[in-house]
Formats: structure tokens, sequence, C-alpha cells
């Protein structure tokens, strides 16, 4: 039985969620020397049996290469240089590789990542505190902030220089902020995302995003032998209402021939309606506290951007922090909100576009139908077009176009 240590009094950044922003943010914070405490309201098991996306852009990895915790990610992950669309039963494929010299994504769970974080940072010896309830910040507008909250039964206060807000779209640091301080974005979509994990082999080597008139779908995969598929459904569908020979046989009828022969069906090992959202909050800092990740924004699945938006603001906050504590400067976390912000605008837009070209919104006509072929037959069939879309999709560098 493993013994947890004390909970200290203090700390130098006090992480509020320990998914993958608050994760990622620990070990960043920890290879430069500043001492962290993660708060995660659930338990370990709990966060490890979320089901999320898996397509990593080139920043991601190279942040955990630099986190120490690329080895499982480079031996098991699967390295794809493009993907396909599909509309009126026609499959395009988009060449990511050569249409943005050479670049690539990675098809590596977020569960998987998640873990090998968890796993780092329990070799490293730095605290996590599962299980913490009730917790509630205070004093980020001075130069003491603290935080308390409930562990075993017991309350507890902890001090720090700084709170990172790393607790996701339902969490308390962005509650927190007076309504005045702080503006809401937000576009709800008229539909959901009902996904399929199996293990049975994925129907294509590559992911295939498709628009059919039956609505959208997604041939996705997290290894050779275990399949993540998605399909489209009106918001008022219940998950209870799609039993698997239901999911199987609507996908089908999404897919074109080749797919409907190669398509390997097979027990679920999870299904979930996820509802479809673009949120952006302004700004990302208040006073000693920062927001980072589903904290302070949520995109749309469409495009895979969630984790990876949220690994380039730990990036940008590690790096401002770091800059804090070693120099003694404030220009980083002055900059931070802005030069989050910027990264992020660009890939809702991009969420948003793909969102809207792909699925079949209700209310709209034949002549929007019409409308989508023209532009998907536009971009696949101009350089420039589908250069776009790959640019977009292997994700921005870190420090784009300053
Ligand atoms: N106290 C402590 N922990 C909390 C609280 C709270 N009041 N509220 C939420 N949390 C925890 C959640 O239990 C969760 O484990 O914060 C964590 C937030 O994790 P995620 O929701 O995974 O968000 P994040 O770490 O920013 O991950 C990036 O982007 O689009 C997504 O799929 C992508 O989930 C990924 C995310
Ligand atoms: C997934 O595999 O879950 C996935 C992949 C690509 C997306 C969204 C989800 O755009």
């Amino acid at each position: 039985m493993s013994v947890q240590p004390q909970i200290p009094s203090r700390t130098q950044v006090a992480i509020i969620g320990g998914g993958p922003s608050g994760l990622l943010l620990g070990q960043l914070l920890h290879k430069a020397g500043i001492d962290n405490i993660v708060l995660e309201r659930q338990s370990g098991e709990y966060v490890l049996g979320r089901i999320r996306a898996g397509v990593l852009e080139q920043v991601t990895m190279d942040l955990l290469d630099e986190c120490g915790v690329g080895e499982r990610m480079h031996r098991e992950g699967l390295v794809h240089t493009g993907f396909e669309m599909m509309f009126d039963g026609q499959r395009h494929r988009i060449d990511m590789h050569r249409l943005t010299g050479g670049k690539k994504v990675m098809v590596y769970g977020q569960t998987e990542l998640t873990r090998d974080l968890m796993e780092a940072r329990q070799a490293s010896g730095q605290l996590t505190v599962y299980q913490a309830e009730e917790v509630s910040v205070h004093d980020y507008d001075t130069a003491q902030p603290r935080v308390r909250f409930m562990h075993e039964g017991r309350s507890h206060e902890l001090a720090c220089d700084f709170i990172a807000g790393c607790d996701g779209f339902h969490g308390v640091c962005r509650a927190s902020v007076p309504r005045g301080a702080i503006t809401e974005f937000e576009k709800v979509y008229p539909f959901g995302w009902l996904g399929l994990l199996a293990d049975t082999p994925p129907v294509s080597d590559e992911l295939i995003y498709i628009n059919s008139p039956r609505g959208f779908s997604l041939c996705s995969q997290r290894s050779r032998s275990r399949s993540r598929y998605y399909l489209q459904v009106p918001l008022t569908d219940k998950i209870e209402a799609w039993s698997d020979e239901a999911f199987w046989a609507e996908l089908r009828l999404r897919l074109d021939e080749e797919g409907r022969e190669r398509l390997v069906t097979g027990p679920s090992i999870e299904k979930s309606i996820a509802p479809l959202r673009s949120f952006v909050t302004e700004p990302l800092r208040f006073g000693r506290m920062f927001l980072a990740g589903d904290a302070g924004h949520i995109v749309p699945p469409t495009g895979a951007k969630g984790l990876n938006l949220a690994a380039t603001d730990v990036k940008y906050l590690s790096q401002a922090l770091i800059e804090y504590f070693q120099e003694r400067s404030e220009a980083g976390i002055d900059h931070y909100s802005a030069r989050c912000l910027r990264r992020i605008w660009r890939a809702e837009r991009f969420s948003w576009w793909f969102t809207t070209l792909m699925h079949r919104f209700p209310g709209n006509g034949p002549i929007d139908a019409k409308f989508q072929e023209a532009e998907i037959d536009y971009l696949l069939h101009s350089e420039a077009g589908a250069r776009t879309i790959a640019e977009n999709y292997v994700g921005l560098p870190l420090d784009f176009g300053a």
C-alpha cells in the first residue's frame, strides 16, 4: 500500500485539476525546479476512465518529449501523414505531409498520455491530492493567494505564489472570477457526437471525416486493434436507445462501399454522447490566477484541437512562470493571456469552420448541402484549399507570425 505524503501548507504553484493540462504543467515546472501540488476532485482511476480524442500535433509531441514522457508515445503511437474527407460517397485524401512540408500528427489516446504523465509525476515524487473536495480559491488578486479544500474529512489551506486553473470546463477557478471581470463567448451546436470504442481493427489506416446526407461520421482509431467511431446525432437522443447493433448499422449507412466491406464490428467498450460547443473566456489571467486548457476554452472535436490547445497554453504558462521564478520578470505572465488567446482563436475558428463544413444542420435545406458540396469540391481540387486544411490540421507552430 502506498502511503500518501503529508499535505504541506505551502507550495509555489497550486495546480487545480489533474487532467492533461494540470499534469503537463506540473511536469514542466518540476523540470525547472519549481515546486507544485496538483489538487484533483476525482480519483486517478476516474480520470483515466474518461475517453477523449487522440490526435497529437507536433507541438504536443515535442512537449511530451521535453517532459521526458514521450517514450511510450513514440513506441506505441501511430504516425499519420494524411487523412480522408468523404462527401457524396467520394473519398479525398489530404496529404498533410506533402502539403505542409513534412509535418505529421500522432494518433495516441489521451487516456494513454494521461497515464504516462501520472506515472512520471508519481516517479518524481511530486504530490497529487486525489479526491480533493470543495476546492476554493482565495486572494489571487494579492501577492499571497490561497487554496482551501477538504481531503479525507479534514480541511486544508495551501498558500502559494500562483494558482493554475487547469480544472476543465466545469471547474471552480473560472467560476470564482467576478462576472464583471470576464467575457465568455459561446456557441452550442444543435447536435451531438455519439462515440463508440471497440477492440476491432480500424476500417482504414487513416482517419475518415464523412459528410453524408444522414449526418457527419468519423472513423478514428487508438491503435491497430482498437477503433473509435462517431456519429452525428440529435441532442435529444438518449444513449440507452443506441444499441451497438444500431450504431454499426447507422455507421454502415454513412460509409462508402469500400468502408462497408472493410468494417469490422464488435462489442463496444465505451459508448457516450457528447455535446459540441465553441467557448472562449477572455482574459485568461486574473492577478495571480491563470486559466489553461478546457477551463478557458472548448472547441468542437472536429479536427481534434482540444488537447493540443491545452498543451500550448500550458507551455506558454510554464515559460511565463519559469521566467518569473528564475529571472524575477513579470513580462511572461503579463503576456500570457494575449499570447494564448491569439492561438486559441485561430484553432477555434478552424474547429468551427470544419464542423460547419462536415455536419448536416437541422433546418438547413438542399441548397445548404449544395453549398457544402461546392466548398469541399473547391477546397479539395485547389492546392491552396487543400493546403489550408492541412496547415490547420497539423497545427500552428508554437511561435507563429509574431
Ligand atoms: N477541484 C479539483 N479538480 C477539479 C475541479 C475542482 N473543483 N473541477 C474539475 N476538476 C478536475 C476534473 O476532475 C478533471 O480531472 O480538473 C480536471 C480537468 O481536466 P480536463 O477536463 O481533461 O481538462 P484539461 O486538463 O484542460 O484537458 C484538456 O482538452 O478538449 C480537451 O479532450 C481534451 O480533455 C482534454 C482537454
Ligand atoms: C478521436 O479519435 O477520438 C478523434 C479523432 C479526431 C477528431 C476527433 C476525435 O477530430
